[in-house]
């Protein structure tokens, strides 16, 4: 299982302060069956400003470290962008999701529809392929809701990998989102990263609803833990 989405670098943004508590984190994530792992810290000027080469320094240390501890998990480059009048500068020396040409972006509330189509639209024509980071956490990007049930974790982590990871959709139903923006990305290209702990309600009810009626349209293709501490594994991953 693939982790596209992480904050297990030690002393970058909101993730670990110290080394130990990011082999921590791996050990979980090995023990809840993840292979490999993209480390993505956030961008966002004034609050994360760390420079590419911290997060590549910082994933060939705990790499290492991994080694040694024999922990099994292959860790990959990343960055969690967010989405502002920023973006585009910042792509101008991109890390992208290793050696895919795949920006994770983040939308945070506040950021207008025209702003998120303007910036997405302008980041597809400079050759990337944005991935939404958890949209079930986003308000712009809300479908019509459909009520669902929720199988708790990890077995419907699995479920979720195998069935989705890699091919969309698994109930195709392309126009049914009943919103324009989500239809729009998804047009125009874009990956969408569902957060684990949504499924299971870490993030609150509505964002479960959310996730599960995002993922019964098919719009997920690819999951990640966002974690950013050892002491959430056991809430999103069960371990
Ligand atoms: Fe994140």
């Amino acid at each position: 299982m693939i982790d596209w989405h992480c904050h297990i670098l030690p002393g970058i943004d909101d993730g670990p302060p110290e080394m130990e508590q990011s082999l921590s984190m791996a050990g979980l994530l090995a023990q809840a069956g993840f292979s490999d792992v993209y480390c993505t810290p956030h961008l966002m000027r004034g609050c994360y400003d760390a420079g590419n080469a911290a997060v590549r320094e910082g994933v060939a240390a705990l790499q290492e470290l991994l080694a040694v501890r024999g922990i099994p998990l292959k860790l990959h480059t990343g960055r969690e962008y967010c989405l502002d009048e920023y973006l585009l500068t910042s792509l101008e020396d991109p890390l992208p999701l290793g050696d895919s040409l795949l920006i994770l972006v983040e939308i945070q509330p506040g950021i207008t529809a025209d702003m998120v189509r303007q910036v997405l639209y302008s980041v597809v024509r400079s050759g990337f392929t944005p991935v939404i980071a958890h949209p079930e956490r986003c308000r712009l990007l809300e479908p019509s809701l459909i009520p669902g049930d929720s199988r708790g974790l990890p077995g419907f982590i699995r479920n979720m990998f195998t069935g989705a990871q890699r091919s969309r959709p698994e109930q195709p139903s392309p126009d049914a989102s009943g919103n324009p923006l989500l239809d729009y990305l998804r047009d125009l290209g874009c990956s969408f990263q569902g957060n684990l702990g949504s499924f299971n309600g870490y993030y609150g009810s509505r964002s479960r609803q959310v996730a599960e009626t995002l993922r019964r349209l098919g719009i997920y293709d690819r999951y990640g833990s966002d974690l950013h501490a050892p002491a959430q594994a056991p809430a999103i991953l069960g371990t």
